[in-house]
């Protein structure tokens, strides 16, 4: 696998290659990204991968400084997986980089908490975009948000790239794969599967859904010692909480912490 940092290097690299399938992540990789690569893979096209810790999007100082970082396994695991190059830029990818205004969407679900944070997605994505020029672009339907942020981004700027969704990969507990999960404490790992039991049996239910029965999952989670940053049964495009719970389809979202430890997941129902 060629690792390159530098990133007029890559612009370079990349005028030797036809097409490109890009997997951009922020590294302290897990099987969730994996599966990113094993999808990427089954074009016939080069696989590049990029880690970058991107400041923009985080809201905390604190939350960024202490990122997990494992770039020694995260290499490891992206040879074993077939990516063929990484890209590894550093700060100066920053520098004079236009900015990017994210749409009402982000004001929904992680935008109500964390302003900004899409703005910061999207220009980072934007930007590495425009470097890697890729053919199609990878994402987790884990960050449904972001998903679908960038899918409408793409639409709009009519940028010549196919939007790849990927299926969220779990633990055995049902626990949504992230680099998060490794700073629970092992019985805080066990609660966190929670979260998804949440969702499942709101889906389960999605029959006999209300305000009341959504506030009840809420509590519940609440007494169990989650702070609940939102539990949102609501449109998939729009985003917007339901008023009509019988529409279909509905995307259940929720976001949580565990001991400080914020967590995501989400379950569309069709
Ligand atoms: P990161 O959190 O590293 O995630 C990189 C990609 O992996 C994202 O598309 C995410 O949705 C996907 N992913 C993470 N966990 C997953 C899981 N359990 N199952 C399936 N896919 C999963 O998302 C980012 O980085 C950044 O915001 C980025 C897009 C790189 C921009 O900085």
């Amino acid at each position: 696998m060629k690792i390159i940092t530098a990133y007029q290097e890559f612009k370079e690299f990349r005028n030797t290659l036809e097409s490109i399938s890009f997997v951009p992540t922020m590294g302290n990789l897990h099987k969730g990204h994996m599966a990113l690569i094993d999808k990427a893979r089954s074009y016939d096209s080069h696989i590049n991968a990029s880690i970058f810790i991107n400041p923009l999007q985080f809201n905390d100082a604190s939350d960024f400084n202490n990122y997990p970082k494992s770039l020694d396994d995260d290499i490891a695991l992206l040879s074993k997986h077939g990516c063929d190059s990484l890209f590894i830029p550093d700060s100066s990818i920053l520098e004079n980089i236009k900015g990017i205004k994210a749409p009402d969407t982000a004001a929904y679900l992680c935008g109500m908490n964390r302003p900004g944070h899409f703005d910061g997605v999207l220009t980072i994505v934007n930007k590495l975009f425009e470097i890697t020029k890729p053919t199609r672009s990878f994402f987790g339907k884990k960050d449904f948000q972001q998903l679908t942020l960038i899918k409408n981004f793409v639409k709009e700027n009519n940028l010549p790239i196919e939007i790849i969704s990927v299926d969220t990969v779990r633990e055995l507990s049902g626990l949504a794969m992230s680099s998060r999960n490794n700073r629970l404490s092992e019985s805080d790992r066990e609660k966190a599967s929670k979260l998804y039991e949440t969702l499942s049996s709101i889906k389960d239910n999605s029959s006999n859904l209300s305000n009341e029965i959504i506030k009840s999952y809420k509590d519940e989670l609440t007494k169990k010692g989650f702070d609940v940053d939102y539990l949102s049964v609501c449109d998939p495009i729009s985003l917007k909480d339901l008023e009509d719970f019988n529409s279909k389809p509905i995307l259940v979202a929720i976001a949580a912490s565990i001991s400080g430890i914020r967590l995501i997941d989400n379950v569309l129902i069709d």
